[in-house]
């Protein structure tokens, strides 16, 4: 079966694809580059975890902390009135990037200072993330297992909490040893309580491969010039632009919220863009077929 009929069938949602006859030689120029060329660069709130589960949302991996028991009620109001003040300007589609930048990085230089105040202590986190209603999306099994498999890097670029959602990732007993985790990780004091956040912050609009120059990571991934990128932001879509000698890129969007607003934008910038899909089927089948060996 043609590869872009058999991936359309494989989903229950609505898939969108920008260029069909582009996207069908991407996916053909990886096929025959083979595995070991390729690498997997995604988003982690709202991309490998659900928007919603039976009509409800789902949490980020900081509303994991603004939900849990280790926040206080004022402070988890005042998490709240930031979500709801700055939420709508990461999404709004009439702003442009440059515009919206100032403003994510006060929202999470907020959020950090809030956090850093409630005095979390490290071993409280694995009950926390247990007792929270993050669910991966559906299929992640397959996913993270055929990743492993082949040995294909999966690099996880998240503005979130890199602490909460490696636990997220341990509990699905997926955080195989190719998984590797750039994000915002906490820095705990030697009793083990936060008081500060690790590095350089990441928000939604500085996600950027090249922010992985010195590190190990960067080593490894230096001869993996096929990319499959997952995001679910516009911002998502820098992830792998570090990525040096480039050959394809494959993009994918999941449009979770405000469809018909974003819809255009994101049919610009993402190849395949999936409309209010909870699954993993789509990125499972494309993987399945690029690394089909006959
Ligand atoms: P991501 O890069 O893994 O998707 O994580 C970023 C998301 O986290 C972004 O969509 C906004 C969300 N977020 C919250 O839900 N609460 C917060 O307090 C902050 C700072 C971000
Ligand atoms: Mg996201």
């Amino acid at each position: 079966m043609r590869p872009l009929k058999m991936i359309a069938e494989m989903s229950k949602a609505t898939v969108h694809m920008k260029d069909p006859e582009h996207l069908e030689q991407i996916l053909e120029s990886i096929k025959d580059s083979g595995p070991n060329t390729l690498q997997v660069i995604s988003d982690f709130d709202m991309t490998l975890t659900r928007f919603a589960y039976n009509g409800k949302r789902c949490p980020t991996s900081h509303n994991v902390l603004d939900n849990s028991k280790l926040i206080s009620k004022t402070c988890q109001a005042e998490m709240k009135n930031l979500l709801n003040t700055y939420y709508p300007i990461e999404i709004d589609s009439t702003r442009s990037i440059e515009e919206k930048l100032p403003l994510m990085v006060e929202w999470w230089t907020k959020v950090h200072n809030l956090l850093i105040e409630q005095k979390i202590r490290k071993d409280q986190l694995t009950a926390v993330v247990k007792e929270s209603n993050v669910i991966l999306r559906e299929g992640y099994q397959l996913f993270f297992h055929h990743l492993h498999e082949l040995d294909i890097p999966l690099l996880i670029f998240s503005a979130g909490v890199g602490d909460v959602l490696e636990e997220v990732i341990r509990q699905a007993g997926v955080l195989h040893p190719n998984v590797k985790v750039f994000s915002n990780y906490m820095d705990f004091d030697e009793s083990g309580v936060l008081q500060d956040f690790k590095g350089e912050l990441i928000h939604v609009y500085n996600k950027r491969e090249g922010a992985l120059l010195n590190t190990q990571h960067f080593q490894e991934i230096q001869s993996r010039h096929n990319v499959m990128l997952l995001g679910d932001s516009l911002g998502d879509l820098t992830m792998a632009d570090g990525v040096q000698d480039l050959q394809n890129i494959l993009k994918i969007g999941y449009l979770n919220d405000k469809v018909e607003e974003r819809k255009q934008s994101y049919l610009d910038s993402y190849d395949i863009v999936l409309e209010r899909d909870e699954s993993m089927d789509v990125p499972n089948a494309i993987l399945q077929y690029i690394t089909r060996t006959q």
